[in-house]
């Protein structure tokens, strides 16, 4: 980052003496005021709870512009990666910056290929799990688990050790997902197959099975490549503040990604994508697109609790350039599927259209977010619905340690410690018991 040659002052109209505060310039997006020693100097913090104004940390990994809607992985658009690139090369170039050449793409590739397979006890855990367990409290568990299989990778502080955990990571996560599915319906876990892509592999261990010869749809194999893609890295969102967060303590990547993996679990985050098809399928079971004003009046209704799931976002105050890709990934996988007149997908767009001309959501900037079609196009897959979170975390996974490895690797970070502004009761004595 560039001092820039512009400053902050701060002065309080109390008489406080004013402080000067230093300005940052990045590449591109808004400059940042360095607050590091405001409490040195003043003895007040700042006060931002949900982080609507403030940046953690440094990083060159993503950027967003909200209001024009665009997403740059390492300065490559979304919308040229999703169409010329695959999953592989965009986690080449989450982790080291660069999009690989032919040689360095085969390389990495053969090297995820290589650790897909998990130990073998790691069945053992998901035994302990009831059938019907969401698959996500599975994969919080599966992935801290991890951490207890690889003490020769958990030394965050050694650079080998953290390449060693993101390939095992990005490489394990899709046989864990599989491995999940397949717990909860009762069939044989499938190994993975060296010879299909990290995608092809990833439909092969969730659909097929040992009674019978699986051929990857190489319609369906694109498509969930490019919804890994869409959902690979999003700048500071909750999960990866959390994994950064928890990783900056120096505990070990497995424990850290685990945590983002809970916490990307949530409806106000990656939960949307399994809360926006069923409050698709509600609408569809109450009367489908003539009852789509009855529930926009419903999310008018403060008082209702009622939320579009799959609209809204932080930082996009325009189109989540990630939905415009996701809804051409869903006609496409609609039309291969023959489910063309799929009639979620229609509600979809009809209640998209309806929300893009209410006043209600135009003035508070409500777009559809990357989590509005991509249960669409996963359901059409025939990915059950409790899943697509799993799915979404999978794809994360690279980004979440794309993230930590580059706060760890940064000789300045330090442990992550906010404070607060307290509100709580003065000191005061305990009176004894007889006396309460
Ligand atoms: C993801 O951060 C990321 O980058 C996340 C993500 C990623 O890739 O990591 O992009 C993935 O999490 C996408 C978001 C998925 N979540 C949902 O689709 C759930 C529904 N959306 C909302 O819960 C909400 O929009 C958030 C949580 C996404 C953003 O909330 P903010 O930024 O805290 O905004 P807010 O709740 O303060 O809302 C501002 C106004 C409020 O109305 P007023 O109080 O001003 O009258 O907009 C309203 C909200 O009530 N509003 C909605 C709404 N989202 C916001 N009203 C109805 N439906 C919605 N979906």
């Amino acid at each position: 980052m560039k001092l820039a040659d512009n400053k902050a002052t701060l002065s309080f109209s109390n008489g406080t003496p004013s402080i000067d505060l230093p300005v940052y310039h990045g590449s591109v997006g808004p400059d940042v005021v360095d607050i590091r020693k405001l409490y040195a100097q003043t003895g007040m913090f700042t006060y931002d709870p949900g982080f609507l104004s403030t940046a953690a940390t440094q990083s060159a990994i993503t950027y967003i512009d909200g209001d024009k809607g665009e997403l740059l992985y390492r300065g490559y658009p979304i919308e040229q990666l999703a169409t010329s690139c695959d999953f592989m090369e965009t986690c080449h170039l989450l982790l080291y910056g660069n999009l690989p050449n032919a040689v360095q793409k085969k390389d990495f590739s053969s090297l995820v290929t290589n650790h897909t397979m998990v130990h073998e006890q790691m069945q053992f855990f998901l035994r302990g799990f009831r059938r019907d367990a969401h698959p996500m409290a599975i994969m919080t568990g599966l992935v801290g688990a991890l951490s207890a299989f690889y003490h020769d990778s958990t030394d965050i502080n050694n650079a080998e050790h953290r390449e060693i955990s993101a390939i095992r990571l990005i490489a394990k996560m899709p046989t864990l997902v599989a491995m999940a599915y397949k717990y909860t319906i009762g069939q044989p876990y499938m190994y993975p197959k060296n010879s299909l892509s990290y995608s092809g592999n990833f439909l092969h261990m969730m659909f097929a099975n040992p009674c019978e010869e699986y051929k990857v749809n190489p319609v369906l194999e694109r498509a969930l490549d490019r919804i890994f893609i869409l959902h690979a890295d999003h700048e500071q969102n909750a999960s990866t503040s959390t994994v950064r967060l928890c990783g900056s303590s120096g505990t070990n990547p497995f424990a850290a990604i685990a945590a983002g993996v809970a916490c990307l679990w949530g409806p106000a985050h990656g939960g949307a994508n399994e809360a926006a098809l069923n409050m698709l399928g509600d609408i569809q079971k109450n009367g489908g697109v003539e009852k789509i004003g009855d529930f926009i009046k419903q999310v008018k209704d403060k008082n209702s609790g009622v939320k579009l799931m799959g609209f809204g976002h932080r930082v996009y105050k325009n189109y989540d350039p990630r939905a415009k890709l996701m809804q051409e990934t869903c006609k496409e996988v609609l039309q291969e599927m023959g489910l063309e007149k799929d009639p979620l997908f229609k509600l979809a767009m009809a209640l998209e259209k309806i929300a893009l001309e209410d006043d209600y959501f135009v003035s508070r900037k409500l777009y559809p977010n990357v989590d509005f079609y991509s249960g669409i196009v996963q359901r059409a897959i025939g990915i059950p619905v409790p899943l697509f979170t799993a799915i979404f975390a999978l794809a994360r996974t690279v980004g979440w340690i794309a993230q930590l490895n580059e706060m760890i690797g940064d000789p300045e970070y330090k442990i992550g410690r906010p404070r607060q502004l307290f509100t709580g009761a003065v000191p005061r004595d305990v009176k004894p018991l007889a006396q309460r």
